[in-house]
């Protein structure tokens, strides 16, 4: 069997992630996917699953005490001649470093907005980070069979808010109690609703043609106000361009109800045919295009103890070029060393199971016993790196108070792992034994601490610490940056992976030492390189 990449396998993955304000309906809108895509057999598997995870894994229990979803997967089903790779991101926006990253590694994202809600605050967020990779994006519009505001209005904010041109493709025929469907302004064809219709794809009966004598009887009364909004529509808003969409400068909008499983295939039909596959990514030395022989990737995320049977770390791997064959060899090349890998993983139907292969665009998930962390580049040989994967400055900060002094070490060792998560970062002060952590936001310090103690079996607290700000240093004379060590010593500290972190105590102290120190390079983030 040759090596290399079939062009077909790699053109035909959509490799995708939601994006959405909570409640909006990601899970719901995940799971519909899924039974349509053939991943899941009845809808209710997602929420299932989660229930059956909460009851292994106590970990879990977080979440179900906050209602929230923190964790995240990667989900894969074939669809209409492709193969679909669905990267699930948390929801809560404490966790949203996470969410950041798994869009580092998706080729397009699909946008749920809630009809009565319209466009809500983490939407614009998560909009404003797809941006900087011009991510293509499509908008399901969901919760019809709810009251909600005007189609038009919606669109109208989406263009202001978030500055991309929408492109109707579906139109609703009415709105909560009154909604009979919807009408595909392409295809020129209703599709019927039907309220609690919980069959499988396909089962909503269809009317082709609006001006047909049958689409004037199921109508009624609206038949004509109706055809005049279709055809306002038509003047008023652009008609769908795949050029545009794949610059990420239009979206294509689609209206439905996930939970009734309408307007759902009509997005996926759509998706599948015109989003994009595979895109070149670019690199510290050159672009890599996804048809390349050989295979690179990188590590966005990794997730410890997915498993509490096994105790195993996962890192998820997005190949952007080539092939993997079992058993192959890859470069590490931020630890210069090969490695042979026998068990990666992929994520067919939502298990986790062991593959021969997998193309670029899909993720793999690599057995990580602490060499692996996120950032990190894979190939067969090329020493590049792929750039762009974010690193967020941390705002919160405190010290970690250990209840029994005797679990110092696994308290380390549990850090250090959630650490390469990317779960928290830690800073070591030069002057002194502290453990200082920095997050993004409150949640994580709880999730810290709940993990410590229900995975490495220690008790810890957090106590205030005084300081402001990280800032990581860098400079390129060597007698300045030790020379700062000396006389900044007591705001010094090491990271992670060693480099050197600057804590400023206040504002005003930051400044200063900006000022005085010129020759140096005081950056918010550590890059991953
Ligand atoms: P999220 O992942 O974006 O946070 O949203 P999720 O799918 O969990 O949906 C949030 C709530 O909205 C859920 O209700 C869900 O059932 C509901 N929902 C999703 N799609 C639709 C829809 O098309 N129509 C209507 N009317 N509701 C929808 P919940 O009460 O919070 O949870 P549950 O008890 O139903 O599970």
């Amino acid at each position: 069997m040759p090596n290399g990449p079939t062009p077909e396998e790699i053109s035909k993955r959509r490799t995708f992630a939601i994006i959405s304000h909570p409640d909006a309906g990601k899970t719901t809108l995940t799971e519909k996917l899924l039974l349509f895509g053939g991943a899941i057999q009845l809808a209710g598997t997602v929420k299932g699953r989660k229930a059956a995870r909460h009851a292994t894994s106590d970990w879990m229990a977080l979440e179900q005490q906050r209602g929230i979803s923190v964790t995240s997967s990667v989900m894969q089903f074939p669809y209409d001649g492709r193969m679909v790779n669905l990267l699930d991101t948390p929801g809560h926006e404490d966790f949203s470093e996470d969410t950041y990253r798994t869009l580092t590694a998706v080729d397009s994202a699909l946008m749920v907005i809630d009809c009565a809600k319209g466009v809500e605050e983490r939407t614009i967020k998560l909009m404003e980070v797809t941006r900087l990779r011009a991510t293509p994006i499509m908008t399901f519009i969901n919760k019809l069979d709810r009251e909600g505001r005007e189609p038009m209005e919606l669109l109208d904010e989406i263009e202001k808010v978030l500055k991309i041109s929408c492109a109707p493709i579906t139109w609703p025929i009415g709105m909560g109690r009154d909604l009979q469907g919807i009408y595909h302004l392409i295809e020129d064809r209703i599709y019927i609703y039907q309220a609690g219709e919980k069959g499988r794809a396909g089962t909503h009966a269809t009317i082709d043609k609006l001006d047909s004598d049958a689409a004037t009887e199921f109508l009624g009364a609206r038949a004509q106000t109706f055809r005049d909004e279709v055809e306002l529509v038509r003047g008023a808003a652009p008609e769908f361009d795949t050029k545009e969409y794949l610059a990420a400068r239009q979206t294509p909008v689609f209206f439905g109800s996930a939970i009734n499983n309408f307007g759902v295939t009509e997005l996926l039909g759509s998706f599948v045919r015109h989003a994009p596959g595979p895109q070149p990514r670019e690199t510290t030395g050159r672009i890599v295009e996804p048809m390349e022989e050989k295979l690179s990737g990188f590590v966005f995320k990794i997730q410890a103890n997915m498993d509490p049977g096994h105790r195993d770390r996962i890192a998820f791997m997005r190949i952007c070029s080539g092939k993997y064959s079992r058993g192959m060899r890859l470069f590490h090349v931020r630890l210069g060393k090969e490695m042979r890998i026998n068990d990666a993983l992929t994520f067919l139907a939502a298990d986790r199971q062991h593959t021969d292969e997998a193309f670029a665009g899909d993720i793999l998930g690599l057995h990580n016993h602490g060499t692996i962390n996120i950032g990190d580049t894979f190939t067969e040989g090329e020493s590049l790196m792929f750039t762009g994967i974010p690193n967020f400055a941390p705002e919160m900060f405190r010290r970690v108070v250990l209840r029994d002094p005797l679990r110092m070490k696994a308290l380390q060792k549990g850090l250090d792992q959630l650490c390469e998560e990317g779960a928290t970062q830690v800073f070591r002060p030069l002057r002194n034994n502290d453990l200082i952590l920095g997050a993004v936001g409150q949640l994580q310090f709880d999730v810290v601490a709940f993990r410590l103690q229900d995975e490495y079996s220690v008790q810890a607290s957090f106590d205030n610490v005084n300081v402001f700000t990280a800032r990581w240093v860098y400079g390129k004379d060597a007698k300045k940056l030790d020379e700062f060590r000396t006389k900044a010593y007591e705001n010094l500290a090491l990271d992670h992976s060693g480099a050197l972190v600057y804590l400023a105590p206040t504002r005003v102290n930051l400044q200063l030492t900006l000022e005085r120190w010129p020759d140096l390079d005081f950056r918010e983030t550590r890059e991953h390189l």
